[in-house]
């Protein structure tokens, strides 16, 4: 089951405490997050590198909800097969690191995960004209991807609607996920606009209560 009602609150590992990741993951398990995004950087795509398989491993072993892992690497077809070995229900990656998208798209299918294509700031809606039939997911970019902790770009609330438009217009039907900048302050009009999937690193791992936080997030309704 990969969730029950909207919106899926996916908390960002990146900003969890890693010298105390088993604490960290404990709390979202028994928080009402939905999912745990792990972000997956390789120092190519982006300017920073994050981490791999030994602690995805340790997150695979400890994490009681689906792992939503957002790949932010140069040519992911390599290893897609692997991320799935270590717990991927929903494998995302970068329009803009694919050459051959509806292959890969294809490819993350056949592995039994769910495959989301993912928008930097800069790229338009219109670029999923002809892949949005095939996609699980689209997660949009609020942020250039690289970091944690940055400021959010309002221009993604329009870009929402025009996913919901695209939908429409092609009769299909994909997850709508924001990803960056998210709080408390603009997550009611992300839900409202349309988005379905919330992920929040800084947000939530750096608020006092983490566990109030993500149940804040959970009960907007659109
Ligand atoms: C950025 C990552 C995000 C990031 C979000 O490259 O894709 O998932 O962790 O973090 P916040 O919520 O702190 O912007
Ligand atoms: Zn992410």
């Amino acid at each position: 089951m990969l969730y029950n009602r909207f919106p899926i609150i996916a908390p960002s590992i990146l900003s969890a405490d890693f010298g105390n990741l088993h604490r960290d993951i404990e709390m979202v398990n028994n928080s009402e997050a939905d999912w745990f995004h792990i972000d997956v950087m390789d120092g190519l795509f982006v300017p920073n590198i994050s981490f791999g398989f030994p602690v995805l491993k340790h997150i695979q072993k400890h994490a009681k909800k689906p792992l939503d892992v957002h790949l932010m690497i140069v040519d992911p077809d390599r290893y897609l097969e692997r991320f799935r070995e270590h717990g991927a229900e929903v494998i995302s990656v970068h329009y803009e690191a694919c050459t051959h998208l509806h292959r890969t798209v294809q490819a993350i299918k056949k592995i039994g995960a769910k495959a989301g294509v993912v928008l930097n700031p800069h790229s338009p809606v219109s670029l999923l004209e002809e892949i949005i039939p095939d996609v699980d997911l689209v997660l949009l970019m609020s942020v250039n991807p690289g970091f944690g902790g940055q400021s959010f770009i309002e221009s993604t609330l329009g870009k929402i609607v025009l996913i919901k438009e695209l939908m429409e217009r092609k009769n299909t039907d994909a997850l709508i996920e924001v990803d960056g900048g998210i709080t408390l302050e603009n997550a009611p009009r992300l839900v409202k606009a349309g988005a379905q999937v919330l992920v929040a690193g800084y947000t939530i791992f750096v608020s006092p209560d983490p566990v109030k936080t993500i149940s804040s997030l959970k009960s907007l309704s659109a």
